[in-house]
């Protein structure tokens, strides 16, 4: 992770005490209440979330105001076209797989799939995890059904129990303390492993050791380390050992989901007054909670961090102007991504409107493609799956509609872990739906596996590459 302060500025570390209606953190936030908030938690005892937003309110920032403001930056330049976004981890993290190994597991497969997209497609890629923060789901229906007993639906880790108990489905604010020590845990070890040495570029090979042998994508991979290796040496030969191929930058996101959360972790910036949420550099609004009055978008709006805002098939050019309008109503470019999440068979349809919409407008966004939450289907053992086709099909409709309107595909945004599980049907290592039973371990949406990771990577920096001209 970048230094803290690299823009030399400090949040107020002292947060203000409890407002006048008994909610921690910074009043100047509060006007999300005025409004309508979808998703959101029945707390069975509103004084007990009172009292740990209030003890999360005390707490230490978990990110700084120059960070943030430094992402912006960088996301920019992928809205000018000059740099690409790799956005990608856990659909749901959980608080038992906050360990150091799967942590490390899914840093692997991210900064591998940077290295492949950087080389493969000659592009600087800005690095965002879904980590460090992701422990809240929205969910499609408010209670789930199984042999005729009915409980509240699973919401995140930091809501309620995976178990299908009475008791596990109760929602429990003393979860939303473990979510923020959770986060602060893995976003220690990011930090370590991104400027500690590990995520040197020298150690390229290294990151791919554990998989190699059996997979054709750790195979590919072990081909572009190697180039890489001799373009190093080539480097060094002529004197040239550059600092930056040393550590990398790394952000965190999460979905913005738990209002009370998020408000609990806002803090002022004391020098420009602006008020930062610091629960993770990036934070975007869901496809489910983005009514352009409703309360999440009034909450992102209130906050100086890059936003972004998750569009499905349904968007009309009218509802994204709207939220143009009210997220980014300077045109600060880097302020606001668009993350679309169309479907392979609808991304050639419904996203060319969306483009043209906005590019009329002279608005500047960063275009990112979520390839993945269009494309869930139930295979017919009952596991919720994604094709891998589906899911490049999808790709490959983003760059086309980019490329017919003269706009930047500015990045993806994915959810794969780092283990080689079975939950996604596809890919060059392939998984077949009678495959999916047998390391299907997700808390939600089923993710890319490492090898179906890479191939992904693969082929997003070939047809980056085509779509430039650069071949
Ligand atoms: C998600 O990103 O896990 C998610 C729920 O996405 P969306 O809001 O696009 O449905
Ligand atoms: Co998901």
């Amino acid at each position: 992770m970048t230094a803290a302060t690299s823009s030399g500025r400090w949040l107020d570390l002292a947060p203000e005490p409890a407002g006048p209606r008994g909610f921690a953190g910074t009043s100047e936030l509060a006007s999300w209440r005025e409004h309508p908030a979808a998703q959101q938690p029945e707390w069975p005892d509103p004084a007990r979330l009172a009292a740990v937003t209030a003890e999360l309110a005390q707490l230490p920032p978990l990110v700084f105001s120059g960070e943030c403001d430094q992402l912006t930056d960088r996301l920019a330049a992928v809205a000018r076209g000059e740099a690409f976004l790799l956005q990608g981890g856990d659909c749901a993290e959980t608080f038992a797989g906050s360990t150091a190994a799967a942590i490390r597991a899914k840093l692997q497969t991210l900064l591998q799939m940077a290295v492949v997209l950087t080389y493969g497609a000659s592009v600087p890629v800005v690095k965002i995890g879904r980590m460090a923060g992701q422990f809240a789901k929205p969910r499609s229906r408010a209670t789930e059904l199984r042999d005729g007993v009915e409980l509240p639906a699973y919401r995140g880790d930091a809501v309620n129990g995976f178990d299908f108990s009475a008791q596990a489905r109760v929602p429990d604010p003393a979860r939303l303390l473990r979510a923020y020590h959770c986060s602060a845990v893995t976003l220690n070890l990011c930090r370590a492993f991104t400027t500690g040495g590990y995520a040197d570029l020298h150690q390229a090979h290294a990151w791919n050791q554990d998989f190699v042998a059996d997979s054709p994508a750790g195979q590919r991979y072990e081909r572009l380390a190697g180039e890489i290796d001799r373009a190093l040496g080539f480097m060094r030969a002529c004197g040239a050992d550059p600092r930056e191929l040393r550590t990398v930058e790394l952000y965190s996101s999460h979905e913005a989901l738990l209002l009370d959360y998020e408000h609990a972790l806002a803090r002022t910036d004391s020098r420009t007054g602006r008020i930062y949420d610091t629960s993770a550099h990036f934070l975007w609004v869901g496809e489910r909670t983005r009514a352009p009055d409703g309360a999440h978008v009034e909450f992102a709006r209130s906050i100086a961090n890059p936003i972004g805002v998750k569009l499905g098939p349904g968007t009309t050019p009218a509802e994204l102007l709207a939220l143009a309008g009210t997220l980014n109503p300077d045109r600060q470019p880097g302020r606001l991504t668009l993350i679309t999440r169309m479907g392979a068979r609808q991304v050639r349809t419904v996203l060319p409107g969306l483009v043209q919409a906005l590019a009329a407008e002279g608005t500047p966004v960063a275009w990112v493609c979520d390839p993945m939450h269009g494309n869930t289907f139930e295979a017919p053992s009952g596991h919720k799956t994604r094709r891998f086709d589906d899911v490049l099909d999808e790709l490959h409709g983003f760059f086309e509609v980019h490329r017919a309107a003269g706009t930047h595909p500015g990045g993806i945004h994915i959810e794969f872990t780092g283990d080689n599980v079975t939950e996604c049907v596809g890919g060059s290592h392939e998984i077949v739906a009678d495959d999916l039973h047998q390391r299907y371990e997700t808390a939600c949406d089923p993710r890319l596996n490492r090898s179906q990771s890479l191939d992904l990577a693969f082929t997003v920096a070939e047809s980056y590459r085509t779509e430039r001209g650069s071949a």
